[in-house]
């Protein structure tokens, strides 16, 4: 999700220099507090970026090893007391962490009743009490850590520093990225290469499960079984910039890629399989509330207003509430007629958009049950609504929103399983709709490795100035989200469309010059969209159309194809949209424009 970076060296650096100068290559991941600590300096913890820990670093203030973090929040208010390093009881052990660790609340029940007392709300803190308990068993700091880390169930990427032996860093991959710098006489561990660069270029990437031990002239890898691990190391010739994307060429594509982990953590700790049910923590409260609402109303605004659509039609059909989804900019000017059995859901990644925060004041003030499905922790919207649930999709810095909504369609489906088995949803049901959830991240994997045909198809198209996207049912929003994600980062013209509304127009552009995007799954709705796709072949259409996988009737009618595995209906929206996304990273990048920041459109849009 953030920032680490860790040093220890004997070669006379300021470990507090390397480790400040570093944090700032780190800041595009997203942060909402900075912190930093040294054996021989101690810690300093800071809301806000880089620039605001630095005004509170004091001269002098240094070492030959320390670690760094930037943070952010999952679990706690994005703020001092809940920035990292995170210390245990005594002050001796020092941890920053990126992820989730899973079961931090049965971690922190029995080490408080051991006696342990806690200073923050983060889930990081309790494995630096965690290692402290094993301490005091082992004895021996290595021991103590891969205890701990057994103990552990959840994401993390970590860097550990123990006051009795200042020299050494212990450092830990699940799930959360973790590269170690081998330098001369010098030791790094950081969430990517782009703070290591500039000390040298030789690295190893850990991978999950494994745990690294680093002084000045010495490193070892291990397992958590504490089998040794003898990797080669590699020489990078990245630019700090090129490590930042993680070696892709834009964060727009690598965020699509991260597509799969994203479905995994936003499911993380929240399926209970056998019973067909989820536990979505941030609804416990209000989840009285919630059995007797009888309206749901959700809004957002862009690629959240059509997460919401989307989940417009899963909520009717497995939940059976009414749902309304509206444009939050529309919604706010609107008399809308809400009362104590209506739940307004705000859908939004930076929970920042003034739109949708404006829409869910309204709804307050009307007395609806406000709830969030928000990425970026503590974010304004998440402060003001109800109750709500994180995405855990981990910083989006391209403006064009991809794995973001992958995220929040995935959220909508928990959402709906949790409506939904509070009413008429058998277990049944919930288990099939669970199970399936469960499967999404291999299916997506299957899609991102056939990326080359979509850039094909991409320069196939690139002279195209006019798309026509269509859709029904639940791949409507789909349809609307391949028209938006293709002009805003391209700047031509394309339109999403009810595949039932164009022969109430749009069908009349259609000409041998005027592709269009057909969303034909096998689903309730395929010979409908099928047909439309003769009707736009009778024009001369071109005719991309995406299909399930062995599907070979509409093979014979488009002029390209798209597969993709075969999902439930209610979720095939999360695996069609890649592809589309895909398509519009790639006629973009042929086009030679700014993928990540194109023209006039900010990240968060927190004008009116
Ligand atoms: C999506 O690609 C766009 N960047 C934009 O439509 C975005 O979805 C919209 O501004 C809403 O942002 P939010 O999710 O942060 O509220
Ligand atoms: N889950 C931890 C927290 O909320 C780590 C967050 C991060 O990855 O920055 O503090």
């Amino acid at each position: 999700m953030c920032g680490i970076f860790a040093y220890t060296g004997a070669q006379g650096k300021d470990a507090g220099k390397v480790l400040l100068d570093g944090l700032l290559s780190l800041e595009y991941r997203g942060y909402d507090s900075a912190g930093i600590f040294t054996p021989e300096s101690g810690s300093i913890k800071s809301p806000g970026a880089v620039a605001e820990l630095r005004k509170k670093i004091p001269t002098g203030f240094g070492g030959k090893s320390g670690i760094a973090h930037l943070r952010w929040a999952t679990h706690g208010e994005p703020n001092e007391k809940n920035a990292h390093p995170h210390q245990d009881c005594t002050g001796e052990l020092w941890i920053v962490h990126n992820g989730i660790i899973e079961n931090f609340k049965e971690l922190k029940e029995k080490l408080a009743h051991a006696g342990h007392r806690f200073a923050s709300d983060s889930d990081t803190e309790v494995l630096a009490h965690l290692v402290e308990e094993h301490l005091k068993k082992e004895k021996n700091f290595e021991k103590a850590a891969l205890a701990a880390l057994n103990d552990l169930r959840g994401t993390y990427g970590i860097a550990l520093q123990y006051k009795g032996e200042p020299d050494k860093l212990i450092a830990a991959r699940m799930g959360s990225p973790i590269v170690i710098g081998l330098g001369d006489g010098e030791h790094f561990i950081a969430s990517d290469p782009s703070p290591i660069l500039p000390h040298t270029k030789k690295v190893v990437f850990l991978e999950d499960g494994e745990v690294a031990v680093l002084t000045p002239h010495k490193h070892s890898i291990y397992k958590l079984n504490a089998e040794k691990v003898d990797r080669t190391p590699t020489e990078i010739d990245w630019s700090p910039e090129e490590a930042q994307k993680g070696g892709y060429e834009h964060f727009m594509l690598k965020e699509i890629m991260e597509g799969p982990e994203v479905v995994e953590n936003t499911l993380r700790g929240r399926v209970i399989a056998e019973k067909g049910m989820v536990k979505l923590g941030g609804l416990e409260a209000v989840a009285k509330e919630l059995a007797s609402i009888e309206r749901v109303i959700i809004v957002g605004c862009g690629t959240a207003y059509y997460a919401g659509l989307v989940g417009e039609y899963m909520l009717e059909e497995f939940a059976g509430i009414p749902v309304e989804v509206e444009l939050a900019s529309e919604f706010r000017y609107r008399a809308p007629v809400l009362n104590q059995k209506t739940a307004l859901i705000a859908i939004s990644q930076s929970g920042e958009t003034l739109d949708t925060l404006e829409a869910i004041r309204e709804g307050k003030r009307k007395g609806a049950l406000t709830l969030g499905i928000v990425n970026a922790v503590g974010s304004t919207i998440a402060r003001e609504t109800d109750a709500g649930v994180y995405n855990h999709a981990g910083p989006e810095v391209s403006v064009a929103s991809t794995k973001a909504l992958v995220s929040q369609l995935t959220a909508l489906a928990l959402f709906t399983v949790f409506l939904g088995r509070q009413r008429a949803m058998s277990e049944e049901t919930g288990k099939e709709i669970t199970a399936e959830l469960k499967k999404l991240p291999a299916k997506l994997k299957a899609i991102l490795g056939r990326t080359a045909d979509i850039e094909v198809l991409a320069k196939k198209y690139a002279s195209s100035r006019d798309f026509l996207f269509i859709g029904r049912k639940y791949n409507y929003p789909v349809a609307l989200e391949g028209a938006i994600k293709l002009k805003e980062i391209s700047y031509v013209h394309a339109e999403g469309y009810s595949a039932g509304e164009m022969k109430h127009g749009p069908i009349a552009m259609i000409d041998e010059h005027f592709p269009t995007f057909a969303l034909a799954p096998h689903d309730s709705v395929y010979e409908k969209v099928v047909s439309n796709i003769h009707e736009l072949k009778a024009r001369k259409g071109p005719v991309v159309a995406l299909v399930t996988e062995g599907d070979t009737r509409v093979a014979e009618l488009a002029d390209d194809v798209i597969a993709v595995p075969k999902t439930l209906e209610m979720l095939s929206p999360i695996l069609n949209v890649v592809p589309l996304q895909l398509f519009a990273y790639y006629f973009a990048k042929e086009k030679g424009l700014n993928v990540d920041r194109p023209r006039n459109l900010a990240k968060s849009v927190t004008v009116e």
